[in-house]
């Protein structure tokens, strides 16, 4: 088979490299078993890429990012690089790359797999079955607003400065990828913003209920204030279906959704770009909601799974491979309900083992699904 599924993977720093190593193992297997190939080429991003070269991102490796069918990202970051400048610390490599490939649509699911529902921090009857869709607008709002930046002011105090603003369009973009998302599920949007405090979350309120009313008057869309969201994921998280909400508060809502399901170790995430009305393909880049967790890197502890959902993800949405992604997503459960667990989602009477040792595991399960 031609191998013409080009995946450009960026492992980054920390645990990156060690869990995108299981994803490479579970290409392989597929190629092997599955007469699935992609064609791979692997590049440096974050902290690997100043060290290399002096930036976290280099017009190269973004050029091959944007030419990549599909790009599948690791993590950046660690004390290593925190006292470098902060136009070229490792963080920026990933923003700039969401930014430049226009990847405004970040999907973030929080599912409890039943076999976790004990490591949740909440009560495992709050959490049971909870399947909530976190999107998150990835390229606007005070990430990359201007003015921005720190200014000394002529009495000598510094002022630093960010800047939350949103147009029209930013806002109906990423509200009609939410109501897609909700029609192809429970058909229930909640949109989050603060429109008591922020103009731009008022106007952004307004865009929505708009966009709603006029394409979408199917879906039963609500509002709520981001406080309050926050809150009530930690109170009664199975209310929502999807949420769709600004990058700032998305960043924040989406770790607290993490865990609800155990471990930031087990969520993937998508961010995709819009469709091409040529080829009806988007740009993307597949990365877990975690970072580069310094503290056990290279020790074989971390967590794989949202790595390895990230691919799965990967597979659903660039490539259309909806039968493989449910496999994989299918070997994970199997392998949690086996009781295999990684530190971060020990329960009691859970078999701890390391990142290779749950690969592996994974790999068994899909053979014996694949059988
Ligand atoms: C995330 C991360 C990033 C963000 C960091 C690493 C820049 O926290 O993807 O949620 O803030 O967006
Ligand atoms: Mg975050």
């Amino acid at each position: 088979m031609p191998a013409n599924k080009k995946v450009f993977v960026l492992p980054g720093d920390g645990i990156g490299p060690e869990v995108v190593g299981e994803v490479r193992r579970i290409i392989d297997w597929m190629d092997k078993r599955r007469h699935v190939s992609f064609d791979l080429s692997e590049g440096l991003v974050g902290g690997s890429a100043i060290d290399a070269h002096g930036t976290p991102l280099k017009d190269e490796t973004l050029a091959d990012a944007m030419a990549a069918d599909a790009v599948l990202f690791g993590s950046v970051g660690g004390p290593k690089w925190e006292k470098i400048p902060f136009e070229i610390q490792p963080e920026r490599g990933l923003l700039r790359l969401r930014k430049e490939m226009d990847l405004f649509a970040n999907l973030r699911p929080a599912m409890v797999f039943d076999a976790l529902a004990d490591a949740s921090s909440l009560k495992k009857e709050l959490v049971a079955g909870l399947n909530i869709m976190i999107l998150r607008e990835l390229t606007g709002g005070v990430y990359f607003g201007e003015p921005r930046g720190i200014e000394t002011l002529p009495d000598g105090r510094r002022r630093g400065i960010n800047t939350q603003v949103y147009t029209t369009d930013e806002v109906q973009r990423v509200a009609r990828v939410g109501f897609e998302l909700a029609q192809k599920r429970d058909n229930r949007l909640m949109s989050v913003e603060k429109a008591n405090v922020m103009e731009s979350g008022l106007m952004w309120r307004e865009e929505v209920t708009k966009i709603g009313a006029e394409e979408y008057p199917d879906v039963a869309l609500n509002h709520m204030y981001a406080d309050n969201c926050a809150m009530q994921l930690v109170r009664a998280p199975k209310q929502f279906d999807v949420i769709v909400t600004d990058n700032l508060f998305g960043d924040i809502l989406s770790d607290c959704a993490a865990m609800l399901t155990g471990s930031l170790g087990m969520l993937p995430s998508a961010s995709l770009g819009a469709e091409d009305p040529t080829t009806g393909t988007r740009k993307a880049l597949y990365e877990p909601v975690h970072g580069s967790a310094p503290d056990i890197a290279g020790q074989g502890k971390a967590n794989p799974l949202a790595q390895i959902l990230s691919f799965a993800m990967l597979l659903r949405y660039s490539f259309d491979m909806g039968e493989d992604a449910d496999m994989v997503e299918k070997a994970v459960d199997n392998v949690l309900n086996a009781g295999f667990r990684t530190g971060d989602i020990m329960t009691p009477g859970g078999k701890l083992v390391s990142t290779e040792q749950m690969g592996s595991a994974l790999l068994a399960e899909m053979d014996k699904l694949a059988a």
